[in-house]
């Protein structure tokens, strides 16, 4: 016998979600629905839970991994059905968790206080229930005059007196394996939705003399189920604030909640500031001291202490200390800014390492490049790295300058210290020291605009007197 067994049960389609895609795997704040439950149940102290799947059972696998068990439930004939089919998964086990994959805001510690309190009372199942100004959809719980459960009956068969109870089933449930086990059994079918209800067993349990405790939760927000687009904006909305406050606990100032988004798996380090307008999303790590935003979208990226990056877009890239990036920039995935780097207005950098100091200040495409330390690339320079077929490397080296409106085509290296002239095509590589200058020379014609002047004024003469 071992501790506690955690169940997921995921196998419904959602049909109130109108999707094409089973509900659980809908992102609340990029995350898939169901992965948030699993972190949750994880924390209270199940390490490896078994989740119940059936409809689109493969995408589910696949979206969520090999850190969990899963059980397939071929027929969804209702939650007591699912966990009947799943029984394998915690018999041997004491005590078994029982939850939906629809219920993204609830958090470990809600889940092991209940837990906690269901092995101390010695229950043979302990219902989380919650008080909610609006109970449509849900399972309404019904007690006796002395407070204690009674039944729980879904809203398809509830009479008038019942669908008005406020007290709502949240799904989840800590259960004896063994009186559940003896319960499971005698499910029946018998109500309007002809399927076998998990929360029948509680009835059973009562008349068995079993031990059915209730307990309420203090914040129901977080433990409501979504089953429609909107309780997923509402969801979502729950998350986001969630996670704006812990960061804020933790030093970080918000300037505007209602218009920042982080994601769960981001961080943020103590005393940055992230302005209006921006999403911090997937694993990225802000450093401390930071200025993102505003208008900023950073996608797994690293931006460690004392950068300042804004109205940019940040993807799948490394920056060091000191580094400023915008306004009006994008990092695409693979690029590496060194300590004290620049990047300025409107300007592309893609799978380029830019070293110490370098700048890039304007209206520049910089891709697949190992740019060295104090490089300067001039307004408008380009690094041709595509040859329609094949993408090539542009090397600059410490201390190169390129002028502005250059053309570098790759494979190209410009070497230490080198210019390259202003508006330059270059496709051979630069020495070292030494300037390329590879455009048009310029001729001046002295007089010729004055001669175009006079052309001109003939002509309108000779206009005039027709
Ligand atoms: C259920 C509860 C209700 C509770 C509510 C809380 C029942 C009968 N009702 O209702 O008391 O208030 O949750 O959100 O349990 N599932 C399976 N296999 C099945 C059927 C469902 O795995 O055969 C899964 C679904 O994928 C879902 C979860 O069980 O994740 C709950 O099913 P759902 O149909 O959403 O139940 P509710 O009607 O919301
Ligand atoms: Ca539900």
């Amino acid at each position: 016998m071992s501790g506690f067994q955690g169940l997921i049960l995921a196998a419904g389609h959602g049909s109130r979600m109108k999707s094409d895609t089973i509900k659980v795997l809908h992102p609340v704040m990029g995350e898939p629905m169901l992965s948030l439950v699993i972190d949750a149940v994880r924390e209270a102290g199940v390490k490896r839970p078994t989740v119940v799947i059936g409809h689109q059972a493969e995408q589910v696998r696949e979206a969520i991994g090999d850190s969990v068990d899963y059980v397939l439930q071929c027929e969804q004939r209702g939650t007591g059905h699912a966990v009947t089919v799943a029984a394998e998964a915690f018999e041997g086990h004491e005590n078994v968790l029982i939850m939906y994959g629809d219920a993204p805001m609830v958090t470990g510690t809600t889940l092991a206080r209940l837990m906690r309190d269901h092995v101390d009372s010695g229950a043979t199942a302990t219902v989380l229930t919650a008080v909610v100004d609006d109970p449509t959809g849900l399972g309404r719980v019904v007690c006796n005059e002395e407070g204690d459960l009674v039944n729980i009956v879904e809203e398809a068969d509830a009479s008038y007196a019942e669908a008005a109870i406020r007290e709502i089933n949240t799904g989840m449930a800590c259960f004896s394996v063994e009186g559940l086990l003896e319960a499971l059994p005698d499910l029946r079918p018998d109500n309007a939705q002809s399927e076998y209800y998990l929360p029948d067993v509680f009835p059973l349990m009562l008349e068995r003399g079993r031990k059915v405790r209730t307990v309420r939760a203090p914040d129901p927000q977080s433990v409501i189920g979504v089953n429609t687009r909107r309780e997923l904006a509402e969801a979502t909305a729950v998350l986001r604030m969630r996670i704006l406050e812990k960061w804020m606990a933790r030093g970080v100032t918000i300037m505007d909640p209602a218009s920042t988004w982080v994601h769960p798996g981001a961080e943020i380090g103590p005393d940055t500031v992230v302005h209006p307008f921006t999403t911090i999303e997937g694993n990225t790590r802000v450093g401390s001291r930071c200025s993102i935003g505003p208008m900023t979208h950073l996608i797994d990226a690293v931006v460690k202490d004392s950068g300042a990056i804004w109205y940019s877009v940040v993807c799948d890239s490394r920056v060091e200390e000191c580094v400023t990036v915008g306004p009006f920039s994008h990092l695409r995935p693979g690029t590496h800014l060194e300590r004290g780097a620049k990047i300025g207005n409107f300007a592309e950098v893609k799978g380029s390492r830019v070293g110490e100091r370098s700048k890039i200040p304007h209206h520049s495409y910089v891709g697949d490049a190992d740019v060295g330390a104090g490089v300067n690339v001039g307004a408008g320079s380009v690094t041709v790295n595509y040859d329609g077929k094949h993408k090539h490397r542009t090397v600059l080296e410490d201390g190169a300058f390129i002028g502005c409106n250059s053309n570098l085509i790759a494979p190209i290296s410009v070497g230490r210290g080198a210019f390259v002239g202003a508006g330059s095509t270059v496709d051979d590589d630069v020495p070292s020291d030494s300037l390329a200058l590879a455009r048009g020379r310029q001729h001046n014609k002295e007089g010729w605009a004055l001669r175009r002047r006079k052309d001109w004024k003939e002509e309108e003469r000779n206009h005039d007197d027709e």
